[in-house]
């Protein structure tokens, strides 16, 4: 039984973004091939593992990783060529040991993750299984994650006036992911139709929504209820439902949230999150508050979790450890889950077991930096999560993620939507 590795290879390749990162091929003894491209965030939690980047400022302005595919070519394939594992667990563990620190930083967490990435998806062909089914636990039921499409993109992924990062637009109530992808493109048409009749700019953000110049949240969540239901759809959780992320540790300064023109405490803040999900059909809202600021997302817990699911991105950073710490102090009620914030697939299926046990949810991410690799399409299938965020139905980094889910449903048949 086990996996003989005979090859490990990595390239520089660009993301989404136009920025460089890895592409990774692993090779096993059965002659299966397997590759994975390395994703890469923007407005990243100070705890995540360590992307190396080269600091050359004469290749991608510093932005460049020969080092890091120089660590798979070099340390990392002498490390894993010609040797022998029981699972992917042991050559997670061998990659987490070989690097040596905490946080991956020595080899690269997008070294680390590219291979950990690559093996996962080479011992499920090498197996004749769809990537998803060898990463469900046995005791978790998989199932269609319901989508969550970012149609309007603000915060450091556009270069806009919106301090809020993320407006999502959630079908809760499709009965199919076809239907939920459906329901998504129709919504993300209607808005671009809405924000042509309003003379505003329909460019693009990074991850594929609008950008336009609008400064309060209040004024795009109105507009999103609007084209949810031109698109002739309901607003709200039996139908298509609104989903945030604020990513607030981008507008935290001084020990205040700098915001819409305003600067708010973080009771301020959630007294506005309040009347947000009181005037609105918002289900969801991930880093509401700072990452650092605890004792304000453990209020903001005590005072929403009633009516809405918190989510903890840039505090809780899929580090499995962290998000035990957020569950004991009554921060959040899920985490959002990244492999590349905590660098190998094996400590990602952890961090959702932490989840799991604790009765938390959990949301499958992509990051604003992608490539066309499908990955975490498969990962929101075999956890069983019931919830994935890819960014809007359009750019095809990020629709590769929905097909795959659409492929997946064409050809298996597993239940749709929300877990428990
Ligand atoms: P990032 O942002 O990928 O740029 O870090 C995504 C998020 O905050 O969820
Ligand atoms: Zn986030």
């Amino acid at each position: 039984m086990g996996f003989t590795v005979t090859g490990v290879k990595a390239v520089e390749i660009l993301d989404s973004r136009s920025r460089p990162t890895l592409a990774v091929t692993v090779t096993l003894g059965d002659g299966t091939v397997a590759r994975a491209g390395v994703p890469s965030g923007a407005s990243t939690g100070s705890q995540e593992a360590v992307e190396l980047r080269d600091g050359d400022p004469k290749r991608f302005g510093g932005s460049g990783v020969l080092g890091a595919v120089g660590n798979v070519n070099g340390e990392i394939a002498e490390a894993l060529r010609g040797r022998t594992f029981t699972d992917l667990d042991e050559l997670d563990h061998t990659l987490i040991d070989l690097d040596g620190t905490d946080n991956k930083s020595r080899l690269g967490a997008n070294a680390v993750v590219g291979v950990s990435m690559a093996a996962a998806r080479g011992l499920a062909i090498a197996a004749g299984l769809p990537l998803w089914q060898t990463l469900n636990p046995t005791d978790v039921t998989p199932r269609l994650p319901v989508p969550h499409f970012n149609v309007v993109n603000g915060g450091v992924h556009a270069p806009n006036d919106l301090d809020f990062q993320e407006f999502m637009v959630a079908p809760l109530g499709a009965p199919t992911m076809a239907e939920a992808v459906r329901a998504g493109a129709e919504v993300y048409a209607a808005l671009r139709s809405l924000l042509m009749g309003k003379g505003l700019a329909t460019g693009l953000g990074d991850e594929g929504g609008f950008a336009p110049q609008i400064g309060q949240p209040e004024e795009v969540l109105g507009l999103l209820v609007q084209a949810i239901e031109s698109a002739g759809y309901r607003p709200g959780r039996d139908g298509v439902a609104i989903a945030l992320d604020p990513a607030a540790s981008e507008f935290y300064r001084d020990g205040a949230y700098q915001v819409a023109g305003e600067t708010l405490s973080s009771d301020d803040m959630i007294t506005r999150y309040e009347e947000l999900v009181a005037a609105f059909p918002v289900w969801s809202l991930e880093d509401g508050l700072a990452e650092g600021d605890w004792d304000g997302n453990v209020r903001l817990t005590e005072r929403l979790a009633d009516r809405i699911q918190l989510v903890g991105d840039d505090n809780l950073v899929t580090n499995p450890a962290i998000i035990a710490k957020a569950i004991a102090l009554g921060a959040d009620t899920a985490a959002l889950i990244k492999v590349n914030q905590i660098g190998t697939v094996t400590e990602t299926l952890e961090a959702m077991a932490v989840c799991r046990a604790a009765g938390w949810a959990q949301m499958v991410s992509h990051r604003s930096g992608e490539t066309e690799d499908t990955f975490i399409a498969d990962l929101a299938v075999g956890s069983g999560c019931g919830q994935l965020k890819s960014g809007a139905p359009a750019r095809g980094e990020r629709v590769a993620k929905y097909n795959r889910l659409v492929e997946i449903e064409t050809a298996e048949s597993l239940p749709f939507g929300l877990a428990g």
